[in-house]
């Protein structure tokens, strides 16, 4: 059966947020729901969550759900951002007992690639695309092709003798109260290491900082071509139901 609409969950360090997208045009259906991520946020209390957005949409069909870490095969392999009970779990198993329903899990910086590649900013480009998300963390997926090389982690390769995400994240802007001006020439220099390393035609921001764009991007100095998500924040719930669709096809 071929699913027109599916709900895509995103899992993030400060809210958990969903909504219906509607996988012919990528966009959703209607308000986006938000829960306050759990402190901790344990594998029961996020559950919790997922079950919570679902019962608010009264949803019956398939999920896709976007995750803070590397997983394969539904399991979580990394844990950076929330709690370490997560690790080697298989949440995709987890989901679908708590919910009844068909789930499917990814890394949130994939499912925010998948819609900018399909719908966003990504759109039609062959070469090498880099996305960047910004947030409690930062989040990294490549695609040539149209095609996602899955949960890469640059956000944490090695700058300056520190995990980069420690140093260039939104949080850590926010926590050494960093001018915008001061975060920029970090996140620059991250870029810088991405470029000399990876050399992608296109760069896509995500997260929250997508929407503050205009001001940093005069500091970037990258030969990329620099571009803002055009899904902004909706990206991460977008991409996790595309990604779903692919399963539910093959499911149901
Ligand atoms: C995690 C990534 C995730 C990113 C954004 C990082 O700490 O390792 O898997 O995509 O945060 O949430």
């Amino acid at each position: 059966m071929k699913f027109k609409k599916i709900l895509g969950i995103d899992i993030g360090g400060s809210g958990i947020k969903g909504a219906p997208v509607n996988i012919k045009k990528g966009t959703l259906i209607g308000e986006r729901y938000r829960i306050p991520t759990p402190d901790p946020a344990t594998p029961d209390a996020v559950a919790e969550v997922i079950v919570q957005i679902i019962k608010h949409f009264k949803w019956e069909g398939p999920v896709g759900v976007g995750f803070p870490g590397v997983i394969q095969s539904g399991v979580v392999r990394t844990a950076a951002n929330i709690d370490h009970a997560w690790l080697d779990l298989d949440a995709q198993k987890l989901f679908k007992k708590v919910t009844g329903l068909p789930v499917s899990v990814l890394n949130d910086a994939d499912a925010a690639g998948l819609a900018e590649v399909k719908y966003g900013a990504g759109r039609k480009i062959k070469g090498a695309i880099l996305l960047t998300t910004v947030g409690t963390g930062i989040g990294t997926s490549l695609f040539t092709r149209g095609k996602l090389f899955p949960n890469c982690e640059l956000g944490h390769i090695i700058y300056n003798g520190m995990d980069a995400e420690t140093w260039v994240s939104d949080a850590a802007r926010k926590r050494e109260a960093l001018s915008w001006e001061e975060w920029a020439q970090r996140f620059n220099e991250y870029l810088l290491e991405l470029e000399r390393l990876f050399w992608p035609e296109l760069i896509i921001i995500g997260g929250g900082v997508s929407k503050k764009d205009k001001k940093f991007s005069d500091f970037l100095s990258v030969k990329a071509k620099v571009v803002p998500a055009t899904l902004l924040n909706e990206a991460g719930i977008i991409g996790a139901a595309l990604s779903a669709k692919v399963n539910s096809d093959q499911i149901m």
